[in-house]
């Protein structure tokens, strides 16, 4: 094992408690024989006997068949796996942003070695994604994909809007009980879910997508009034990773708040629990969830890798890595169709609601719905949601509203799920 850490310690765990299980199922015995970290002085679970700080000694060992690498990030971890890999060792990896810059890279790797390189923790902790993506939903042309791929963001996304209070208010509570890092920008900034989504993207539609091809957006933007128009207009504001089949040939996938109605599955997955909803063409509308995250349900998919290395090894398997290519065709943001939320404080007075209908209408945006109030100090509020209609219509429009003498401020605007 490279790491000890949450999910290391997780996995040794549940190797140790449930072994016999575990080596049944397999059909030969497994035992943990070196475990790297980088400071050998803390206090572990494992006998101090296993441990080594020089982590090149383990992808280095030929007596080790698989290395589990749980340390995260890109550097080391990415030299280490593709020198285990190298030297002929199984691999099983939780790491999403290694994968998400370099997985087509590493499959191949692994498949011409005639070995495994399994991924499952990397997406959605214990929920199983990958394996369903790569082999049961293989068969269906994915139409779209929509996750909560980041506990983290939804934990404050829901405290926010059960309990009315603001982004910051949260974040704080959530650092403090140790739900959101001290450094919170790769969970509540997006990089988290965009790493996720990308994944699952490549798996789904065969190509590598290229991080920087994916829109992304964090939730610092959101706040407890656009949650409180969200609930009377009948949505929740969800951090999504969604995926849409945009042609034969090219996908576009982006990360955003978003407005989901609230008679969908995703609007009623709440806190730490993450989810993946998908249309295939054959096998319809489908949900995944579970537990995204933590010590046990990430070990869980963990050692269910590991079994799956295992069994292979026991059937002097070739490796089963599947790889996928480069070159995947991607949409820009601005080409999106989709309808709007926009929320506006603007002069109380006649002939406002026409001046910003007129520049709605110029630029072929159509309005579904509308919400307004007077405020104190001669402002009023308006939320609008509009029809499906062209990302870059919207932002013109957007532009030539915030010009108007009658608007004070473009206060938020967010996208909204197309629920046709
Ligand atoms: N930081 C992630 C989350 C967990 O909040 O969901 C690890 O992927």
């Amino acid at each position: 094992m490279l790491g000890f850490g949450t999910v290391g310690t997780g996995a040794f765990r549940m190797l140790h408690d449930n072994k016999k299980a575990i080596e049944d199922k397999i059909g030969l015995p497994v035992e943990v024989v070196r475990i790297g970290v980088k400071d050998l002085g803390k206090d572990r679970i494992a006998p101090s006997d296993l441990f080594t700080d020089d982590l090149w000694s383990i992808v280095d060992d030929p007596s080790i068949d698989v290395v589990v690498e749980l340390i995260g990030g890109t550097d080391p971890a990415c030299s280490l796996v593709e020198r285990a890999i190298q030297n002929g060792k199984h691999v099983v990896t939780a790491n999403k942003e290694m994968m998400a810059k370099f997985g087509s890279r590493l499959v191949q790797s692994a498949k011409d070695g005639k070995l495994d390189l399994h991924y499952e923790a990397a997406v959605g902790g214990g929920i199983p994604l990958i394996q369903p993506l790569k082999h049961q939903l293989a068969g269906n042309d994915v139409l779209q994909m929509m996750g909560i791929l980041n506990g983290t963001t939804n934990y404050i996304l829901t405290a926010m809007q059960q309990e009315g209070r603001g982004f910051e208010e949260v974040l704080k509570e959530a650092q403090a009980k140790g739900y959101a890092e001290a450094d919170p920008t790769n969970d509540v900034d997006g990089f988290d879910t965009m790493y996720k989504i990308s994944i699952l993207a490549s798996i789904a539609f065969g190509k590598q997508v290229p991080i920087e091809s994916v829109y992304r957006e964090g939730i610092r933007k959101v706040t407890k009034t656009d949650m409180a128009y969200a609930e009377i207009l009948g949505y929740r504001i969800k951090l999504l990773g969604i995926v849409d089949a945009v042609s034969s040939e090219s996908i576009r996938v982006r990360v955003h708040p978003t407005l989901i109605k609230k008679d969908h599955q995703l609007a009623h997955v709440n806190g730490v629990f993450n989810a993946l909803w998908l249309r295939g063409d054959f096998v319809g509308d489908l949900m995944f969830s579970g537990r995204g995250a933590g010590s046990d349900p990430t070990a869980s998919a963990v050692v269910g890798d590991l079994i799956d290395v295992g069994r292979n090894i026991s059937a002097n398997g070739q490796g089963s890595a599947i790889p996928y290519g480069t070159g995947m065709v991607t949409e820009p943001i601005d080409s999106l169709v989709s309808p709007f939320y926009l929320r506006l404080l603007v002069s109380d007075r006649p002939m406002v609601l026409s001046v910003i209908a007129t520049a709605f209408g110029e630029n072929r945006v159509s309005l579904a719905a509308m919400e307004m109030k007077a405020l104190d100090e001669g402002l009023g509020e308006i939320v609008f949601l509009t029809h499906p209609c062209r990302e870059s219509d919207f932002q013109t429009a957007l532009k030539q509203i915030g010009e108007q003498d009658v608007v004070d401020t473009v206060a938020n605007w967010f996208r909204v799920h197309d629920s046709k």
